[in-house]
């Protein structure tokens, strides 16, 4: 499989690789558009594209879904806007149906990209037998409970309000996740640096050390996914690292979780999932955060300076 989309549907795509490589155990392929459109990509018959849109307007995307069908591949489009140009030009697809996305910085859109993927990834497994029948039945009960989790994270507004006050003034910030929260972290700087105008980077935590971390200072907000029951003591001590150095730590941790909270200058609790459905709960605090820090330095967080809702140009 190969996976297309750019900006917040890219990120969607890099959270199915790991669901659909961890689930359903098919090994997948993550490209930005704009770069696999223009260089001759391998493309077999027997591949299928998945091309992920907001709007199903996005130049890049369009061109790249061309490219896969004349070299006879399968395109799925994932899509919100019905009817829009890449519903049109796809041999199959789904719509995420999460109704008119209004504000230029995506998160709705992402919710559904990611749920319907989740879905997806869940179905062949099942039907491919990579996973135990316990476990599908697991992941999908706890599927149903993620809206009634997310309403759990909305509770947290008037803490994550609190901590982007503390922030807003930072001139850059770092965001670190690992696994699952990985994308996460990307796309929580990118909802940062959109809509309130600061320099933010997202990186995989254990990859820190290799370059970011000679920017962590007592001025640089860190702001860690750190949700993950897989791998959680790695998380531990890259966030050791972080604060050996003088960073301010903002941890998104599952609630009752103690270690990291104590390391932590702010915590946001969240309620606790299986790792794979994690992003749907743990980029919720992220789009809070930034929306509280852009409103606190004055931004238009809705029409956000230099961007588009569609992007129909190159
Ligand atoms: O409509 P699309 O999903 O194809 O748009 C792709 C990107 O332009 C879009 O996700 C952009 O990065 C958003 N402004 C992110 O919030």
């Amino acid at each position: 499989m190969i996976i297309i989309g750019c900006g917040t549907s890219w990120h969607a795509g890099l959270v199915a690789e790991y669901l659909f490589e961890d689930l359903a155990r098919i090994p997948v392929e993550v490209e930005y558009a704009s770069e696999f459109r223009y260089r001759n990509p391998i493309i077999r018959e027997t591949d299928v594209i998945i091309a992920l849109s907001q709007s199903g307007e996005t130049a890049d995307t369009l061109a790249a879904i061309e490219l896969a069908r004349e070299k006879g591949a399968l395109v799925y489009g994932v899509v919100n806007v019905v009817g829009s140009s890449i519903s049109r030009l796809t041999d199959a697809g789904s719509y995420i149906h999460a109704g008119p996305e209004i504000g230029v910085a995506s998160t709705k859109a992402f919710t559904g990209q990611v749920t319907l993927l989740t879905m997806m990834a869940l179905q062949l497994a099942h039907s491919r037998g990579t996973i135990s029948a316990s476990y599908y039945q697991r992941l999908l009960t706890e599927l149903e409970n993620i809206p009634h989790k997310v309403e759990r994270v909305l509770a947290c507004e008037p803490q994550i309000e609190y901590i982007a006050k503390e922030i807003q003034d930072s001139h850059n910030a770092l965001y670190l996740g690992r696994g699952f929260n990985f994308p996460v972290a990307l796309e929580g700087a990118l909802k940062l640096k959109e809509i309130s105008y600061i320099h933010a980077e997202g990186y995989p935590a254990a990859e820190m050390k290799h370059g970011p971390i000679a920017l962590i200072d007592e001025n640089m907000p860190v702001i860690v996914t750190a949700t993950n029951r897989n791998a959680y003591d790695k998380i531990v001590s890259n966030i050791q690292e972080v604060k050996a150095r003088k960073g301010k730590v903002i941890a998104i941790v599952a609630e009752g979780e103690k270690t990291i909270s104590e390391m932590a200058d702010y915590t946001i609790e969240i309620p606790e999932t299986e790792d794979p459905l994690a992003p749907l709960l743990s980029v919720i605090p992220l789009q809070l955060l930034s929306y509280y820090i852009a409103v606190g330095r004055g931004c238009n967080v809705d029409q956000p300076r230099n961007l588009a809702k569609s992007v129909t140009v190159e």
